[in-house]
């Protein structure tokens, strides 16, 4: 159900990273309220709803070579750049099961945890609002 890209260094025929995407939502958990009111917050009350149509980020992972180079935060700018400006798909939240090693990279570029429920799991649910990327 996912599409996968390459990010591809052409000149040195490298995949330099790879992502995939797939649709996904968003659901009220009425033991996440906090959570849930600041995810709310941005949204006018008649248009609140229970659940809020996501893009979720399938697998991200960057070559070994190219590691801390930015190339991560540019996958994920340029997936926020399409899905607010392009807007190829009308959705309001990105998500991602993110391996708990890679959690603090996510934390930099914005995203948040949607529950403490999952804390000591190997995965952890986090979201970012596109409204936050203009
Ligand atoms: C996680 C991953 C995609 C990050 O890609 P990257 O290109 O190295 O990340 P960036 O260079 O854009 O890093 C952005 C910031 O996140 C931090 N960061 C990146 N990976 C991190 C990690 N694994 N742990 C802690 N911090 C990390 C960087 O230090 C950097 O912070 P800084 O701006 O203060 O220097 C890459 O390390 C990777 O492919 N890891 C293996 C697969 C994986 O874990 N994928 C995520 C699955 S959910």
């Amino acid at each position: 159900m996912a599409v996968t890209y390459l990010l591809e260094d052409q000149e040195k025929d490298v995949t330099v990273a790879y992502f995939s995407l797939l649709a996904d939502k968003i659901t009220f958990n009425p033991e996440e309220k906090a959570v849930w009111n600041r995810l709310n917050r941005n949204i006018p009350n008649p248009k609140r709803r229970r659940n809020y149509p996501a893009l979720k980020i399938g697998r991200l992972a960057v070559n070994e070579n190219y590691v801390g180079e930015g190339i991560g935060t540019f996958v994920l700018d340029s997936i926020k750049y399409a899905f607010t400006t392009v807007k190829r798909l009308g959705c309001r939240f990105l998500t991602v099961d993110a391996l708990k090693s890679a959690t603090h990279f996510y934390e930099k570029n914005g995203f948040l945890f949607f529950t403490e429920q999952d804390k000591h799991d190997e995965t952890r649910l986090m979201f970012f609002d596109l409204k936050n990327f203009v």
